[in-house]
């Protein structure tokens, strides 16, 4: 049988407290709505149906890309079970529907595909024991342990309150009995509301079977309804991350404090110390080194590499055995041949800079191809803008730059030549040539400092 799923994302959030519909906060550098996306795909269902309500415009366009998704305006807001009301006349009849609420982020594709196996004949949901079960539906057992009912915190006496097994929203079922289940919906309840969770009671009444699936890690399922429980799923979602690069073989100093807002892939033997941030697509080589408060983005580090701390790094490709930082900057564009020094307060972008070059300190290397086993002394800034246009500049190889230039682009620099402290290039400097171009030194004798006039 094809599998359905509708993605509940119309409410408010209110509790967020927010501009923002709830779907677009972000975790993990990733709005709630795309961690579910990301995993339901993995099903590979037949349609995917997100519905949509608050903040539709918003959602949409953050989701522009999403082709395979159709999306189901709820104008009004009504509840969960109105949401998915609203979704059904999509939903082909001969198929499996599984139902996930966008504000349940973490959730992992094996506890889907579990609830989805479960619901042949019946209703199958996922249920966890939370140590806080506050807020969450309860799930109402009967004295042989079958599933009669799912009652809201609102609707729940004190006795049901105790209850510790909840439910986490998710559920699955023939998709002609969704249509029976939830035609059959009423709003008789404390928030006056059509509520999902009441095809339970509906099912238990006609005689069709629930089953719950419970799942081990109650994180996996937590919801998102403020910004307290968006922050400690933050720290779980980043724990896992940690987690699961040390399973690569990555050394991370403290996995409380790394910051994982992307895709990651990371050599074996590499280091990561505390407060770094990875962002996009980061590929680590091995033995990489990434020292205290490091940010790197969309970035590809060489084996070997050593970041020092304080180093921020966005679209370069570093080669191996390079040494970056302390408090460098790498600007997108940047690529670091094998074994060069970018310093202290150097900042690159759309420079390539061959094998062995160095820029140790203070210099600003913008729109520049340097060659190979040149060195590029402190101060020294490449004036690729001249106001209206950017212009680029070429050094060869095994050229020196002295401290305090100022390379005003175009210019080239030919390989083997020399440029004075201090110099200020406009025109070509031809191989193996000094060039200096300061004005001459002046001393003059017996001068007097105002004071003895
Ligand atoms: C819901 C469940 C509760 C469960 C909890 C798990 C119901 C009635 N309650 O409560 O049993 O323990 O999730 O996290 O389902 N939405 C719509 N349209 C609406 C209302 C809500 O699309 O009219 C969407 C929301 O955007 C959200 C999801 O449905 O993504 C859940 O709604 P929310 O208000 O967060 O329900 P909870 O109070 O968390
Ligand atoms: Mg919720």
């Amino acid at each position: 049988m094809s599998l359905e799923i509708i993605v509940l994302a119309a409410g408010q959030g209110t509790r967020m407290r927010s501009a923002r519909p709830k779907v677009l906060q972000m975790l993990a550098g990733r709005p709630l709505l795309g961690h579910v996306l990301a995993t339901v795909r993995r099903l590979r269902p037949a349609r995917i149906h997100v519905v949509i309500g608050h903040g539709a415009d918003a959602v949409r366009a953050a989701f522009a890309d999403a082709a395979d998704v159709t999306w189901v305006h709820q104008a009004e807001q009504l509840g969960t079970g109105h949401a998915v009301r609203e979704a059904l006349p999509g939903v082909a009849q001969d198929s499996t529907l599984l139902v996930v609420y966008g504000d349940v982020p973490l959730v992992t594709e094996a506890t889907l595909r579990g609830c989805i196996d479960a619901a042949h004949a019946g209703v199958a949901l996922v249920t966890m024991r939370p140590p806080d079960p506050a807020g969450l539906g309860r799930i109402v057992r009967d004295r042989r342990g079958a599933v009669v009912a799912i009652v809201e915190e609102k609707d729940a006496d004190s006795s049901r309150r105790e209850i510790n097994e909840t439910n986490s929203g998710i559920l699955a079922m023939p998709a002609t009995l969704a249509r029976e289940l939830v035609a059959a919906l009423d709003a008789d309840n404390a928030q006056r509301e059509f509520l999902l969770t009441d095809v339970v009671r509906h099912a238990v009444a006609g005689g069709v079977a629930v089953l719950a699936h419970e799942t081990a890690d109650a994180g996996e399922v937590a919801g998102v309804n403020d910004r307290m429980q968006l922050a400690l799923l933050e720290r779980d979602f980043q724990r896992r991350a940690a987690h699961a690069l040390m399973q690569q073989g990555v050394t991370v100093y403290d996995p409380a404090r790394i910051d994982i807002r992307g895709d990651v892939r990371a050599g074996v033997d590499s280091l990561i110390d505390v407060n770094v941030v990875l962002e996009g697509t980061v590929d680590l080589g091995e033995r990489v080194a990434i020292g205290a408060g490091s940010v790197i983005r969309n970035s590809r580090i060489g084996n070997g590499v050593r970041i020092e701390p304080h180093s921020v790094i966005d679209g370069a490709e570093i080669g191996e055995d390079c040494i970056v930082g302390p408090f460098a900057r790498l600007r997108p564009g940047t690529v670091l041949g094998p074994r060069v020094h970018i310093g202290n307060f150097v900042e690159t972008k759309a420079a390539q800079i061959g094998t062995g070059s160095k820029a140790n300190h203070l210099a600003y290397l913008g729109d520049v191809d340097i060659g190979e086993g040149s060195n590029i002394g402190a101060g020294t800034i490449v004036c690729n803008y001249d106001g209206v246009a950017k212009h680029r500049s070429e050094v060869g190889d095994g050229v020196f730059i002295g401290s305090n230039s100022t390379l005003v682009s175009p210019v080239v620099i030919a390989e083997g030549a020399f440029v004075a402290a201090g110099s200020t290039v406009t025109n070509k400097v031809d191989a193996r040539e000094l060039a200096i171009g300061r004005a001459r030194q002046r001393n003059i004798a017996g001068w007097k400092p105002p004071s003895q006039r």
